[in-house]
């Protein structure tokens, strides 16, 4: 039984279904713990800075989380295994679901404790290139009274709380679902994803 390309159907399937899923499987707890070691020391090293929200603002009152930018022939080897392992995910979904994923783009995220992120859209004004957002954390033995879940909002105006638990990867359409990031008492580490379409709008 292949477990690495099950994850991938299985996520397929409930992207299909729901529009969003959470599951385990895309990484090893040794590949996990390879990623939250050297997230943890970029950011020791103040190599992780503010994010802006778009259009080169940074220190945004909306996000509190400071973050590193994956760069394609730049990459740890804990990244690039982390990229080609989501690239093979995106590839998954093409053929399952006929996306039409062209690329990833992925950072390192740490929220302090007390930080956040508003209620937002993954989709950037003016700009349709992103489809699939997928999230996977960094957090070993995170407790759900430590908070610091990201609140998914859903059609009908339920939402669910996403704890920040190593190993977990969320999965969600960019265009449907906001969604928000609540403050917890520990620092917050994540890889943010998101798989691109070729952009329809002009610019
Ligand atoms: C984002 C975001 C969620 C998280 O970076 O856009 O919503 O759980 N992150 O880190
Ligand atoms: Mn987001």
């Amino acid at each position: 039984m292949d477990t690495g390309t099950d994850v991938f159907h299985a996520a397929a399937g409930a992207l299909a279904a729901e529009g969003w899923c959470a599951l385990p499987g895309l990484l090893s707890a040794v590949q996990t713990r390879a990623l939250a070691a050297e997230c943890a020391t970029m950011h020791d090293a103040r190599l992780l800075l503010p994010a802006g929200t778009g259009a080169g603002r940074v220190a945004s009152a909306l996000r509190g989380d400071s973050t590193h930018w994956f760069v394609d022939g730049a990459m740890s080897a804990p990244q690039q295994m982390f990229a080609d392992r989501i690239d093979a995910l995106r590839i998954a979904l093409n053929r399952e679901l006929m996306l039409g994923l062209v690329d990833c783009e992925s950072h390192y995220a740490v929220y302090r404790p007390g930080a956040g992120y508003a209620r937002h859209l993954d989709r950037l004004r003016d700009n349709d290139a992103r489809v699939v957002s997928a999230v996977f954390y960094l957090n070993s033995a995170w407790q759900e009274a430590e908070g610091g879940a990201l609140r998914l909002y859903l059609a009908d105006g339920a939402y669910r709380d996403i704890y920040p638990q190593a190993g977990t990867l969320l999965l969600f359409l960019s265009a449907q679902f906001e969604h928000e990031v609540l403050p917890a008492v520990r620092d917050r580490m994540s890889i943010a994803c998101w798989m691109r379409q070729r952009r329809l709008g002009g610019g």
